[in-house]
């Protein structure tokens, strides 16, 4: 498995505004980058996709994300995910991204 983005570059995850930018290997989840970053983030079922607390805002990127699973397009209607936000645990990264938070 390739570790770095098609252009042969690991992607870059941004946390605004905290500032902290990460390199990540392709494939990682955002809550897995965000934890290694040790940037906080919601969480309570560990990643089954039921609680959506993770959820966050993808300022830029969104097409570097998986495509959501039937397990996170369920999450993202019960929860009334905005078409911008994506859950942490489930959205896998292949390119650069920027996401925040409320909380943030
Ligand atoms: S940690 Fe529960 S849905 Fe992501």
């Amino acid at each position: 498995m390739s570790i770095s983005s098609a252009d042969g570059k690991m992607p870059v995850v941004e946390f605004v505004p905290l500032g902290r930018g990460r390199e990540v290997r392709r494939g990682v989840t955002i809550i897995s980058a965000a934890n290694r970053a040790g940037v906080p983030i919601g969480q309570s079922c560990n990643g089954d996709g039921i609680c959506g607390w993770c959820k966050v805002k993808v300022l830029r990127g969104m097409e570097n994300l998986s495509p959501p699973t039937p397990i996170e397009r369920r999450l993202m209607a019960s929860c009334a995910f905005a078409p911008d936000e994506r859950a942490a645990c489930l959205a896998k990264i292949s390119g650069d991204i920027t996401v925040t938070t409320g909380y943030w």
